[in-house]
């Protein structure tokens, strides 16, 4: 996969930022009630370097590991129990639904060496675009590339990127059928 930066291991620097964003991720955005406190929470993730459109969406169960490496655009939203492994940057475009437990992987480690648990750590970014939705407890790699209006069926592993407007499920994901909208709901 051409995305793939090899980073080697974490910088000090940012486990340095880690520790203050996990400091005032649990006193401060963890308890937050998540209808109330949506702006707060959209706040303080801001603070840390996000950028977030302010009708964005994040649940206060969500994990977060670098707020840095987050952009969400409008009507985007991380839903309950999100994990966002976002050691490289994370991108939800406009509308994009990203469901319960899903989990954003954007890091691995080079198993073709022999310390790469150590040494091995590689990092690429995930993209969502446009309204395409990320159904529950889906795996979505590093790298992975989602098409605008696509749809991640439930429990679905994605490691390759999924053209727009394809509906895909299973492990790995493959092709269940393409989306059609229909306007009037019939
Ligand atoms: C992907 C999804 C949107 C498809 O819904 P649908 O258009 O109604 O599709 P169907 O139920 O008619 O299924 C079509 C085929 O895909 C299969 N399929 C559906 N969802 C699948 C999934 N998540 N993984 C693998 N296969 C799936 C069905 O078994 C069926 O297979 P068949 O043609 O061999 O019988 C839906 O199944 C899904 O996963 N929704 C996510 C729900 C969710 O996460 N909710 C929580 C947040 S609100």
């Amino acid at each position: 996969m051409n995305k793939v930066l090899n980073i080697g291991s974490v910088s000090l620097g940012t486990k340095l930022k880690r520790i203050f964003w996990i400091l005032v991720n649990t006193l401060f955005f963890k308890p937050t009630p998540t209808i109330l406190f949506r702006r707060w929470r959209l706040l303080l993730l801001r603070l840390f370097g996000a950028e977030i459109a302010s009708s964005a969406n994040v649940y206060s169960s969500v994990k977060i590991w670098a707020p840095w490496n987050l952009k969400m655009a409008k009507n985007s939203c991380l839903g309950p129990n999100v994990i966002c492994y976002n050691q490289a940057l994370v991108e939800l475009k406009e509308g994009v639904v990203v469901s319960q437990y899903t989990y954003l992987c954007t890091a691995g480690h080079d198993i073709s060496l022999h310390n790469s648990a150590e040494k091995g750590l590689v990092v690429a970014p995930i993209t969502v675009n446009q309204n395409a939705w990320v159904g529950a407890k889906a795996y979505i790699g590093m790298g992975v590339e989602i098409g605008e209006y696509a749809v991640i069926g439930a429990t679905a592993s994605v490691y390759k990127d999924v053209e727009p407007w394809m509906v895909v499920g299973g492990n790995p994901a493959k092709v269940i059928k393409r989306r059609i909208i229909n306007e009037e709901g019939t």
